[in-house]
């Protein structure tokens, strides 16, 4: 469709210009000011006249009209003038030869665009902290990370996926101090995170009698700093025993990683950005602590270095920055968080601009909202914790039982259902405007009948199922288009590559598994509506086919996109 409108906008431009001697307008312009009517009866997209009006001088509808006679083009069956606007309707001849042709003659990169051919970006997502547990609101920053990058690398850029982990302060003094009272090194190898985190937990639970452990832990914490060899044994081991649990579940999602640098990788990094920062002459003393004064910009300050010497996040975030510059030359870097997190990254962006680096701009910062279950809040310290693994495991579970009831003697019957499980929570997630806050619901998000991952993946293996009967279709045969539905479908996939476009430019993956439940709802009524192995006429039925083999593999293009898997019976 985007190539039809490019072409259509560069004609439109042509014929005002004919009509009215004079007139500046460029195809670019118009196809700028390009909409999608709300009816499909109006067009399938239309051109407003209204900013034009001022230029060339005339009513909208004078505009349309002049514009309108006399406008031919073989994408279109018609042009409209109608109101102030254009409408324009796409021949659907052409755009079905033409969309089914680049489908299949392009598989797998269906879909996809060059324009980030020659650029880097680094993406900064998941990042969970360790030694503490890995709860749902980690989900959010490592599906929609994850997607951001499939969507950049389908744009055609080099992506660079970084852990930034949470693997330094004083959380580990407390660690220490637990491990060292009541730890023991069976319990850990047995117990892995889960027990790392009991300990930490029964640290805060008696350390409210005791404050003094506070001090101990940040005495631990000092030496650990130090280097005390004891200590960073027992940190490296904590951290060593929480990446590999993590990667256990970034394998379930399909995630992986290029590096694993967390904070702590930083440290040596931090004291030359902090001289900087000094020479740049925005460091302040306040009451002790090194600050940089942003209330010119109507933010808080800015913390670099805590009255005792010690650096803070915002420190570590500015050197992870110029270490990244440095080493990837990136075009962006990206940053999923919560938006909790959203004044911290407008302040250290702000500093890192102030600090006179002509790259600030290309920092930035994807925020999102909550998510609660059923209702309930989530929260470390209300005890309200979901932990991501359990969450998915509970979804697989759930699976399992539909296929033993369903279709016990489903082939891979375990695999389908991790499939099947851990897609329904990724898709539900991604179902929302990610700035949204959400509230969760498994039996929702696992409803074969909804809007949901278990229900787009069964229209996949639907087509799979059906092009396995069909045995073979004739590529290049010519289509023959006898019911509605079909065309609405091919429409349906020719939006994919604008999505895409779409979904990168507003960091938004929540644009692809709309689009994906569209091509879904259009394939599933072309199902019910059409006949397809069962058509009479040969051509209409070949037709039908190669329909299901386009949608099965702007489907699988568009799920890849958002990490679902593409299980090829269900
Ligand atoms: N570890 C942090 C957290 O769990 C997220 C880190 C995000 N990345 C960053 N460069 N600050 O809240």
């Amino acid at each position: 469709m985007q190539k039809i409108k490019t072409a259509i906008a560069e004609k439109l431009a042509n014929k005002i210009k004919a009509d009215f001697p004079g007139a500046e307008i460029s195809g670019r312009d118009i196809l700028s000011m390009f909409e999608y009517p709300p009816d499909p009866e109006m067009g399938d997209f239309a051109l407003p006249c209204f900013k034009l009006s001022r230029s060339l001088r005339r009513s909208p509808m004078q505009i349309a009209d002049t514009v309108v006679s006399g406008f031919e083009s073989p994408e279109l069956s018609r042009a409209e003038s109608v109101k102030g606007y254009i409408n324009l309707f796409v021949s659907n001849d052409y755009i079905a030869k033409k969309t089914v042709g680049d489908i299949l003659t392009l598989g797998d990169d269906y879909g996809k665009n060059a324009s980030g051919e020659g650029k880097t970006v680094v993406l900064d997502y998941s990042s969970p902290n360790v030694a503490k547990p890995f709860h749902l609101g980690h989900l959010g920053t490592t599906v929609i990370g994850h997607s951001l990058r499939r969507l950049f690398e389908f744009s055609g850029y080099n992506c660079i996926g970084v852990n930034h982990l949470g693997d330094w302060g004083t959380s580990f003094g407390k660690q220490i101090v637990a491990y060292k009272l009541w730890g023991t090194k069976e319990m850990i190898d047995r117990d892995g995170v889960d027990g790392l985190v009991t300990l930490y937990q029964r640290f805060h639970e008696e350390a409210e009698n005791k404050p003094e452990m506070y001090d101990d832990a940040r005495a631990e914490f000092t030496k650990l700093e130090n280097g005390d060899p004891e200590n960073t044994e027992l940190w490296k081991w904590f951290i060593g025993i929480s990446i590999e649990e993590y990667k256990r579940t970034y394998k379930q999602l399909d995630i992986e990683f290029d590096y694993y640098t967390g904070e702590s990788f930083y440290t040596d990094k931090m004291p030359a950005q902090v001289e900087k920062i000094r020479q740049s002459g925005i460091l302040k003393i306040d009451d002790g602590a090194s600050i940089v004064d942003l209330s010119e910009y109507n933010m808080p300050p800015c913390l670099i270095l805590k009255r005792d010497g010690s650096t803070l996040y915002p420190t570590r975030d500015i050197s992870a920055a110029v270490y990244r510059k440095e080493t990837f030359d990136f075009d962006k870097c990206v940053y999923v968080t919560s938006a909790g997190q959203s004044l911290h990254f407008a302040q250290w962006f702000k500093v890192v601009e102030l600090m006179g680096y002509d790259w600030a701009d290309r920092l930035v910062h994807v925020p999102y909202g909550t998510m609660s279950i059923n209702g309930a809040k989530l929260g470390t310290r209300s005890g309200n914790v979901v932990w991501l693994k359990q969450l998915l495991q509970m979804s697989v579970d759930k699976v399992r039982g539909v296929i033993d009831e369903k279709n016990p003697n489903l082939e891979n019957k375990e695999q389908v259902a991790e499939e099947v499980g851990v897609g329904a929570i990724v898709f539900n997630y991604l179902s929302n405007s990610r700035i949204k806050d959400i509230s969760f619901d498994l039996e929702g998000a696992l409803d074969f009948n909804g809007n949901t991952g278990p229900y787009v993946q069964y229209t996949y293996a639907r087509c799979c199922s059906i092009l396995g009967k069909a045995g073979g279709f004739d590529e290049n045969a010519e289509l023959t288009l006898t019911d509605a539905s079909e065309s609405t479908l091919i429409k349906t996939l020719s939006r994919f590559p604008e999505k895409v476009e779409e979904a990168l430019s507003q960091y938004e993956p929540s644009v692809i598994t709309r689009y994906i439940l569209d091509v879904a709802a259009a394939f599933n009524r072309f199902y019910h509506d059409c006949q397809i192995l069962s058509a009479k006429d040969e051509s209409v039925k070949n037709t039908r086919i190669l329909l299901t083999a386009a949608t099965k593999t702007v489907l699988g293009n568009a799920f890849g996109l958002i990490c679902l898997k593409k299980p090829e019976k269900i």
